[in-house]
């Protein structure tokens, strides 16, 4: 199989043709950006733990039957995947609250919410993503009732499944955000599941190990992307 013409680059990633028609190769960069692009920079190879610790999830979430565009690694940075039409809605699942959350609803960061809150959001930059709801879906016909189910049901058994895998590497998974698409008429799980795209706090500590050490300049960025990956790899 040959890798073919770069489609598409994003604010993370760039996505290439590939000889299969079924198949995209995923590319991760190490372009690091926050709040709707307004703040730029690189945390060093980002890429590289995005993309392995991506295929763990991925690896872990097939396993446990949650259908994704996942193929296999071709190498550190990238992945190859399944074709997708992508949904333009990103699916947020919050357990714990912080960021847009608790600015919304005026309760600090580190609030436990009684039951896990799903929320949508019209996958738009120039607009800045904003929120919707499952009517703003079905009226602008972005997806149908059924898929809007489908994906709802997913996400929180993602949830259920990464919270499952992340508790006894002292990992609580506060947040984090998904994208589906349609593939020959299935719904697949998208995109990254990664350090960028959930909030991961250490068990102990509280200590944040993720982006948000780079949207708020806490220092020690890549460092705590690496201490993802090496739990969840074991050291391996
Ligand atoms: O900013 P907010 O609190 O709404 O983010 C919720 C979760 O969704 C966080 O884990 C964040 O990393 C993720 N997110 C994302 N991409 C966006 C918006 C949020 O990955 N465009």
């Amino acid at each position: 199989m040959e890798i073919l013409e770069q489609l598409y680059e994003g604010k993370a990633k760039k996505v290439y043709r590939t000889s299969d028609p079924k198949l995209y190769m995923v590319y991760y960069k190490d372009d690091a950006t926050a709040f709707n692009g307004s703040k730029k920079g690189s945390i060093q190879d980002k890429g590289y733990y995005n993309n392995q610790i991506s295929a763990i999830f991925f690896k872990l979430l097939t396993e446990k039957g949650i259908p994704n565009h996942f193929v296999e690694l071709t190498g550190e940075r990238s992945m190859l995947v399944k074709t997708l039409e992508i949904i333009p809605v990103e699916v947020v699942v919050r357990n714990i609250v912080a960021g847009s959350l608790a600015k919304r609803i005026g309760k600090p960061e580190g609030t436990q919410l009684a039951v896990p809150v799903l929320e949508f959001y019209y996958k738009d930059d120039a607009l800045g993503d904003p929120m919707i709801n499952e009517y703003h879906v079905k009226a602008l016909g972005l997806a149908t009732e059924e898929e809007m189910k489908t994906i709802s049901q997913m996400a929180l058994r993602v949830n259920e499944i990464l919270v499952e895998h992340l508790t006894p590497l002292n990992i609580q998974l506060v947040d984090f955000k998904l994208e589906f698409g349609r593939h020959e008429g299935e719904i697949l799980l998208g995109d990254e599941i990664s350090p960028d795209t959930c909030r991961f706090w250490d068990t102990a500590t509280q200590e944040k190990l993720d982006k948000d050490r780079f949207r708020r300049d806490l220092g020690k960025v890549e460092e705590a992307y690496q201490e993802v990956l090496q739990r969840l790899t074991g050291g391996k």
